[in-house]
């Protein structure tokens, strides 16, 4: 039984014949940039997360930039972020001249450890941006006691509860694999701050509103009107989406994936964007798994203050220890939400003979 990683196909296969339909009906419109599947988006989007503002923009991407633009953070501000994440969170950081700030990682949450942020404030830190790393909630709480404005990095964290409600800015990605997907490229502003999120809306429109005077030098950066249709539909079922995620996660520790590696559990907010364990034999587990025909990846293996393009910060190795134990450590097998309980057996006993302990059945 070969088993992928994830199985986006599966989640919209029962619904190409809807998608077909809003395909023919965006045709047919023929209005294909800021059409009313582009306005009702924003609106539900916003309503969904609580939000007073949605903004669509072109990909999870632009979203960090325009969001550090919008609150005017460049070349001599510092921003603090984890560098156990996706390039895009520091990258966005350097793309507006400012520089990105690496604080160290929780080792049992892999999210940035708000003691580590804390100690990274200087004169010059404009904001903190937490990423919810693999769907699980950073520790906002602590994060928002520290007096600095959070971004809320949100790419892989739609319809996590408590997301998006302490950041200025909070932004999402909606690359094919997440959460909440498009057929494509495509991403998300949420703000509850009326003027900063009015600001962004018109940098993401080559900062305009009419296109006839232009206010700033702004972007072209805007969700698709196609997109959006699919994404509405889409939003309406990602609560079972997100519910059959977390089941899944669940099955995995009743299952005893729990006493051979160690599991990214928690209850409270985690809705598993990916299902990112730990452990010391990772490389022996992961040979084992790709020989089964079992989806397995590393995440961020050369973490974000090592990559060649971030050397000019100076950053040494040994410098975000956690950060780089996970790096060496993590390793994902497959979830989505309607994977089988035999596919997941399955992945639970290839685990098991790979790091060598004898079946409950048989112990
Ligand atoms: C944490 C994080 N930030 C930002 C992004 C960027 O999103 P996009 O690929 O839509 O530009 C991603 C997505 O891949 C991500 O995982």
């Amino acid at each position: 039984m070969t088993i992928p990683l994830v199985d986006v196909h599966s989640q919209y296969e029962p619904l190409i014949p809807e998608l077909e339909a809003r395909f023919r009906e965006v045709l047919d419109g023929g209005q294909f940039i800021r059409g009313p599947h582009f306005y009702a988006f924003q609106e539900e989007a916003a309503a969904y997360l609580g939000a007073k503002q949605a903004i669509g923009v072109a990909n999870g991407t632009d979203a960090l930039v325009l969001v550090l633009d919008a609150m005017e953070i460049g070349p001599g501000d510092e921003v603090i972020c984890p560098a156990f994440t996706f390039y895009a969170t520091a990258e966005s950081i350097a793309r507006r001249g400012a520089t990105p700030v690496f604080a160290d990682v929780d080792p049992v949450t892999l999210n940035i450890d708000p003691d580590a942020a804390a100690a990274k404030i200087s004169s010059r830190t404009r904001a903190i941006m937490p990423v919810h790393l693999f769907g699980r909630p950073a520790a906002l709480d602590e994060l928002s006691q520290l007096g600095v404005p959070l971004i809320e990095d949100a790419a892989q964290a739609f319809g996590a509860p408590g997301v998006a409600q302490h950041g200025v800015f909070s932004t999402y990605s909606f690359f094919p694999t997440k959460n909440l997907f498009c057929l494509g490229d495509g991403g998300l502003v949420v703000s509850n701050d009326e003027d900063l999120a009015d600001r962004l809306r018109v940098l993401a429109f080559h900062g305009s509103r009419d296109k006839v005077d232009f206010d700033f030098v702004g972007y072209n950066s805007r969700l698709d009107e196609l997109q959006a249709s699919f994404l509405r539909l889409f939003l309406t079922h990602l609560d079972e989406w997100n519910r059959g995620r977390r089941e899944a996660a669940a099955r995995y520790a009743e299952l005893g994936l729990g006493d051979l590696v160690d599991l990214p559990l928690d209850e409270d907010g985690h809705i598993y964007h990916l299902f990112v364990c730990r452990s010391s034999a990772r490389d022996r587990i992961r040979e084992a798994l790709v020989e089964a025909g079992i989806g397995t990846a590393t995440y961020y293996v050369t973490p974000l203050h090592l990559q060649p393009a971030m050397r000019f910060l100076g950053n040494e190795p040994g410098s975000l220890p956690e950060t780089e134990r996970a790096a060496k450590e993590n390793f994902s097998v497959p979830l989505w939400p309607t994977i089988s309980v035999e596919q997941q057996e399955r992945v639970v006993d290839v685990v098991r003979s790979a790091v060598g302990v004898v079946t409950r059945a048989g112990a």
